[in-house]
């Protein structure tokens, strides 16, 4: 499938499995208010927040109280992740039955792994009964200790220390096999490497209730990024290498990997302009998904029609949310993207209180002119905050 034609693409709004918002407790690097509205000017109508926040989102009162504050703001809507554990610790189970209740739509201890094999065990079968999914940040500790990219020649080459895809793979195969035993729903966070692609498709082949989502990131930079030591391209996972990337795309494409999510982590400019070893890792992607996965289409690489899939119904089932349709009589929930509008990334362009993204001052292709949440416009390309 070819974008063609000068014309405006409609498109079902999109639903992001996974973003950290930073309210509450880290309001300088975004908040409720300016997340949903990089959220509004990506395409997004849902946005599922992650609850590593301060403090962690592990009771009811936080899931409310984020719920209510997007409410109030009236843009997309923003559906909490509850965590797994308390205070993510990895040890103490959440009440998941309460945060449920209070609305969130999935429980993750992103940012940490649960490493526990019992307590990842025992949380599955607990999820299972609230028919929650449980969102797993996939990375055993024991091997990344003070790693900073991934783990090869250019991790060598740089002196730094290296994040194996083994990391990742260890993680990934213990909870399929946790998942087949306990028959919970289990979905992979970002996944990343060749070897987790590969376990997944054995998963799913066997008929194991197992998802995953790739970041736009993951699927178009590797490791050479971060040559210069440029520490926008500092996240985690790490960016590997295009082997992985091949992978990932190829698992997008077929429908082995089912969602796309931003996995959008803003940090401020102090936390990136630093040494690479201080830099907090994480990227922005509200804002660039669609310049940089429309790229993927234009090069063959992904069908438009898959691409579409990942970034709405794929996700909407994960978190158990009625998909964006485009249809007759439906509240209106879609966005309009041009697909031939071609703009240099200006940093005073983005919603996001956070600016950290590779991709400043690159040339893109692809644009959002407005998006529907709800019933409502809640974004119009050229209006409102700066242009
Ligand atoms: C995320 C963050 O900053 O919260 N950082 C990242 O590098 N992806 C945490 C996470 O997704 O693991
Ligand atoms: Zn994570
Ligand atoms: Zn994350």
């Amino acid at each position: 499938e070819i974008i063609q034609g000068d014309g405006l693409l409609l498109l079902p709004a999109f639903v992001d499995l996974h973003a950290h918002l930073r309210e509450p407790g880290q309001e300088y690097k975004e908040d409720i208010a300016s997340g949903l509205a990089a959220a509004a000017a990506g395409g997004f109508a849902h946005v599922c927040a992650m609850p590593n926040t301060r403090p962690v989102n592990d009771t009811r009162s936080i899931t409310e109280a984020m719920i209510a504050r997007a409410r109030a703001i009236g843009g997309p809507a923003l559906h909490p992740i509850g965590a797994i554990t308390m205070g993510q610790k990895g040890a103490e189970l959440t009440e998941m039955a309460d945060l449920k209740d209070a609305g969130a739509v999935a429980v993750s201890d992103d940012g940490r792994c649960v490493t526990s094999s019992s307590v990842m065990r025992r949380a599955l079968e607990y999820a299972k009964t609230f028919d929650l999914t449980i969102i797993q940040h996939a990375e055993d500790h024991a091997l990344t200790d003070g790693a900073q990219m991934h783990e090869g020649a250019i991790s060598t080459r740089l002196g730094l220390r290296g994040w194996p895809r083994v990391a990742e793979d260890i993680i990934v195969a213990r909870d399929v096999l946790l998942a087949e035993a306990t028959g919970a729903r289990y979905h992979v966070a970002h996944i990343s490497s060749l070897g987790a692609v590969r376990i997944l498709r054995e998963a799913k082949a066997r008929g194991i209730a197992v998802t995953a989502e790739v970041t736009p990131h993951h699927l178009t930079l590797t490791d050479a990024a971060v040559l210069g030591y440029d520490t926008a391209c500092k996240v985690n996972p790490p960016l590997r290498e295009q082997a992985d990337v091949d992978a990932l795309r190829e698992a997008l494409a077929d429908g082995t990997i089912d969602a796309v999510a931003t996995d959008h982590a803003p940090h401020s400019t102090l936390e990136k302009d630093c040494e690479f070893a201080e830099a907090s890792p994480g990227l922005i992607g509200l804002e660039l998904v669609v310049p940089v996965l429309l790229d993927l289409v234009r090069q063959g690489a992904l069908p438009l029609g898959r691409l579409v899939d990942a970034l709405t119904r794929a996700p909407a089932r994960i978190a158990r949310l009625e998909a964006p349709t485009i249809k007759a009589g439906a509240r209106a929930e879609l966005c309009l993207v041009d697909p031939n509008l071609s703009f240099v990334l200006d940093p005073a362009r983005l919603r996001s209180k956070s600016k950290n993204t590779p991709f400043l001052g690159r040339q893109l292709t692809g644009r959002v002119k407005m998006t529907l949440a709800s019933g409502r416009v809640v974004f119009v390309d050229g209006e409102g905050a700066a242009t």
